[in-house]
C-alpha cells in the first residue's frame, strides 16, 4: 500500500519520547509521508481518529515496565481501526529484558480494536527518573537513539510483521507492576512545594498533562490524577518540588541532549569494552547490538551533526508543551 498520512500518538513526560517522535517525523516526512504527532494528555478523548490515516504510531515511555495508566485509557478509548497499519516504540531508560513486555496489554487492546500491529521498537535515553545518567551517557544514548530511529521509522513503515506476544513467564512482572498506577495517583497527593525554592513561575501548573496541580493564593494543591511522567519536578527551574515517597529518585533538570550532541567536549563513545562497572554491565550489549543493526542498514552514527540537522531541544519540546495553554 501507498502510505501518505502517518500519525504518531505519543505520550511524554519529561520529552525523550517527544524527541524520538519527532525524528520519526522527520524520517517519515523525507519519505514523503505526511506525519502528524499527537501529544495526549487529559483531553485524549478529542485524538483525532486514526482511520484519517494510512499508519498510526503509538509512543510512550516506560514506567514500572507498562505504559502510563494514561496511554492505556487512551488506547482504550479508541474507536475501532479497520485494519490500520500501527507500529509501537517506546522509550525507557535502561535496556533490561524485563521492559520487553511493556507493551502486552497496549497490543491486545489495540488489536481488539483491529489495529494491525506490524512491529514494536524500544529506544533507551536518558532516566528521568531513579538516577541521572552522566552526560557521557546521555550523549551516547541520544546519538545511538537518532540513528537507530532511522532505521526503525523505515521498519514502521516498510518492516515485516512481527509475532509480538511473549509467552506468560516473560510477561508476568508487567502485570503485577501495574500497582505502580494506583501509587502514582496516591504519590502524587504527597507532592510538596519549597516556600523558599519556588519562584511561582506556574510552569508546573501549566505543563501537568493531567492538571493535577493547582497554585492558589501561592498555595499548591497536588490532585489524585498524578501519572508520574516527572515534567513538574524535572522541569522546576529551581528544583522547588518534592515527589513524595519517590523523592530520592528526583531526577532534576533538563538533559539538554541537543546541546549535548554538539558538544565534542564530551567523550563519545563512553561506555566501550576498556568501560568498567554498572553502566558497562547494563548498557555496553545494547550500544553493541545497535552497532551492528546500524552496520547492516548502512545508517552511520552523526555524533556531531552539521546545521542541516533539525535542533529539538527540550526547551522547544516544553514551549510547544506551554504553547498548548
Ligand atoms: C514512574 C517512572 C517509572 C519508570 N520505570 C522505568 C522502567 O520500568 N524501566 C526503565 O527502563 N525506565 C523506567 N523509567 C524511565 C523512563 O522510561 C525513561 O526515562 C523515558 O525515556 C522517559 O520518557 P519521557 O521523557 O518521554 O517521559 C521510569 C520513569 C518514571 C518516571
Amino acid at each position: 500500500m501507498d502510505i501518505k498520512k502517518a500519525i504518531i500518538y505519543v505520550f511524554s513526560g519529561s520529552g525523550n519520547t517527544l524527541k524520538i517522535a519527532r525524528l520519526y517525523k522527520d524520517e517519515f516526512e523525507a519519505k514523503g509521508v505526511e506525519t502528524t504527532i499527537y501529544e495526549i494528555d487529559k483531553d485524549y478523548k478529542n485524538a483525532p481518529d486514526a482511520l484519517g490515516y494510512d499508519i498510526a504510531g503509538f509512543a510512550y515511555p516506560i514506567h514500572a515496565f507498562n505504559p502510563p495508566e494514561i496511554f492505556i485509557d487512551f488506547a482504550k478509548s479508541l474507536k475501532e481501526a479497520k485494519g490500520i497499519s500501527s507500529f509501537i516504540f517506546k522509550t525507557s531508560g535502561e535496556p533490561l529484558w524485563l521492559n520487553d513486555s511493556s507493551s502486552q496489554q497496549l497490543i491486545k487492546i489495540l488489536s481488539l480494536k483491529g489495529y494491525d500491529i506490524i512491529n514494536e521498537r524500544h529506544i533507551v535515553m536518558p532516566y528521568n527518573m531513579i538516577f541521572r545518567h552522566r552526560d557521557e551517557v546521555a550523549r551516547q544514548l541520544y546519538i545511538y537513539a537518532r540513528a537507530l530511529t532511522k532505521a526503525y521509522a523505515e521498519d514502521a513503515l516498510y518492516g515485516e510483521r512481527e509475532n509480538l506476544y511473549l509467552p506468560l513467564m516473560k510477561r508476568v512482572h508487567s502485570t503485577l507492576f501495574k500497582i505502580e498506577w494506583g501509587f502514582a495517583k496516591f504519590n502524587g497527593r504527597l507532592f510538596r512545594v519549597s516556600k523558599k525554592k519556588c519562584i511561582y513561575c506556574g510552569k508546573c501548573e501549566r505543563n501537568c498533562p493531567v492538571s493535577n496541580i493547582r497554585i492558589v493564593d501561592k498555595k499548591f494543591k497536588f490532585g489524585n490524577k498524578c501519572t508520574m511522567c516527572t515534567r513538574c519536578s524535572m522541569f522546576c527551574p529551581t528544583n522547588a518540588i518534592n515527589i513524595g515517597i519517590l523523592n530520592s529518585w528526583k531526577v532534576n533538570g533538563d538533559y539538554q541532549l541537543d546541546k549535548k550532541l554538539k558538544d565534542d567536549s564530551i567523550k563519545f563513545p563512553y561506555i566501550s569494552d576498556e568501560t568498567k562497572g554498572l553502566y558497562k554491565s547494563v548498557y555496553l550489549n545494547y550500544f553493541k547490538k545497535a552497532d551492528k543493526l546500524l552496520k547492516e542498514r548502512n545508517i552511520r552514527l552523526e555524533v556531531l551533526p552539521s546545521d542541516e540537522i533539525g535542533e529539538y531541544n527540550l526547551a522547544q519540546s516544553i514551549a510547544h508543551i506551554e504553547n498548548k495553554d
